[in-house]
């Protein structure tokens, strides 16, 4: 969908320069088309287990996306109010979605009570007891999914692991035994299954079948104890290859869980946020400056970790390449790709080879549709990159640029008591 042609970036038929003259630097760039294909081939490749997809909204949630993925048939997880806010402004069916987080207050679990969201992942004894008072007041039942903590190595960066007892999220499985045992039967809440997590981006299927045989022989415990369940959620955290590579084979994951779930009767819930998203988007910027020092060259763009942060938080990898030529082995330099933020963290890349660039230039930084505008900010007070979707031949703006009275909007300041002081 991304591709190269004569030297020119395109998303689909829709020339990259064109967008950066009309919408200006940086800007986010999303593809419709490969989202949707995605999409396509997540439920394609698990077919078998005939799964419902709950898309994790932190991944990207801009609104339009939203729709596209809502018009995919997806549900969505939220972990926030504020998501669940989105998916109602975005005028989406609330029964096919799970609000997951270890951190929900009494508003926004009656916010989601009120407004009929369909599970509760939950993920602590108090949060399980704030559900059933908030749910006896307001005389809703709550269907809930305990998060277990399997204690499996996902293998992944620490930064992005959850599926260790050492991490604040899910409970063991003696606490999640306990909490049956306590609420299987309780009027408010209704405990139809359980929910596992193991963290992001990992590669191996290794540990999806480590954690799922711990679960199921879990629930078959419950069913023995006259507990039983119908719901298993096995999150998300779908690898994708960011450097060349393997990503993690989701045909290979499909084929070994196949067997697992066969005889269970179990209804499915798959949680995949980066892999259906973080493709399809690009980051534009502009080169501002190059500066040479003894040690290193910078190539100094007005994009930075305040508008991509992976490469400060997780070392993370994103290639990065002009958007007017085509890849090459020749005559490359070897440079920091650095933005304008006073923190010597503000990298993209550090030691990448890139062709020779100018001032003027136009940078893309690939695999942006996941954890990229959702994770920026405006330190430093730079206003957030405008966002645009291209779809065949067709674009349309989804975020327009912030502007600077944007970044304060939200202050008060009264000039009359400001002089007084
Ligand atoms: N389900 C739960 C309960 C989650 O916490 C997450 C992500 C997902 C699903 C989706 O995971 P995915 O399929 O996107 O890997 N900011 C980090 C990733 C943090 C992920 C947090 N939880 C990054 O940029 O790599």
């Amino acid at each position: 969908m991304l591709h190269y042609q004569n030297n020119h970036l395109y998303a689909e038929q829709v020339q990259l320069a064109s967008l950066v003259a009309e919408f200006g630097s940086p800007l986010y760039i999303y593809d419709a088309a490969d989202i949707r294909l995605r999409c396509r081939e997540f439920l394609t490749t698990f077919a078998s287990l005939n799964p419902h997809i709950h898309y994790s909204v932190k991944a990207n949630s801009n609104l339009s996306l939203l729709r596209l993925l809502h018009g995919e048939g997806v549900g969505f997880d939220i972990v926030s109010g504020g998501e669940l806010a989105r998916l109602q402004a975005a005028k989406i069916d609330l029964s096919n979605v799970s609000f997951a987080g270890v951190g929900k207050t009494e508003a926004e679990i009656r916010q989601a009570l009120q407004a009929g969201v369909g599970f509760f992942n939950v993920e602590s004894a108090g949060e399980l007891e704030r559900i059933a008072t908030v749910a006896e007041a307001i005389d809703r039942p709550a269907r809930v999914l305990l998060r277990l903590n399997p204690n499996v190595d996902a293998g992944t960066h620490t930064y992005i692991t959850t599926g260790k007892t050492v991490n604040k999220f899910g409970l063991d499985f003696e606490t999640g035994a306990d909490l049956c045992n306590r609420f299987y039967q309780h009027v408010w809440l209704q405990i139809v299954g359980f929910h596992i997590h193991l963290g992001s981006q990992i590669i191996q299927v290794e540990p999806y079948l480590t954690a799922t045989r711990k679960i199921l022989d879990f629930i078959a415990l419950r069913w023995a104890m006259g507990q039983p369940v119908g719901w298993l959620n096995l999150g998300g955290g779908f690898g994708i290859s960011y450097e060349r590579g393997e990503p993690l084979s989701l045909k290979a994951l499909a084929a070994a869980l196949a067997p697992l779930l066969h005889s269970q009767g179990l209804k499915i819930i798959l949680e995949p946020g980066r892999s259906l998203v973080a493709r399809s988007g690009v980051l534009l910027m502009q080169v501002q400056y190059l500066k040479q020092t003894k040690e290193k060259t910078f190539v100094i763009v007005d994009s930075g970790m305040h508008h991509m942060i992976r490469p400060a938080l997780y070392g993370g990898w994103h290639k990065i390449w002009p958007i007017n030529q085509a890849e090459t082995n020749e005559n490359l330099i070897v440079c920091d790709i650095v933005g304008p933020i006073c923190e010597s963290t503000d990298f993209l890349a550090q030691d990448r080879l890139l062709p020779p660039v100018k001032p003027g230039d136009i940078l893309a930084l690939f695999d942006a549709g996941a954890y990229g505008f959702v994770m920026a900010s405006n330190y430093n007070t730079h206003p957030r990159p405008a966002e645009v979707l291209v779809d065949g031949d067709q674009y349309r703006l989804i975020r327009r640029r912030e502007c600077y009275e944007d970044l304060f909007a939200s202050e008060l300041f009264d000039n009359d008591i400001q002089q007084s002081f």
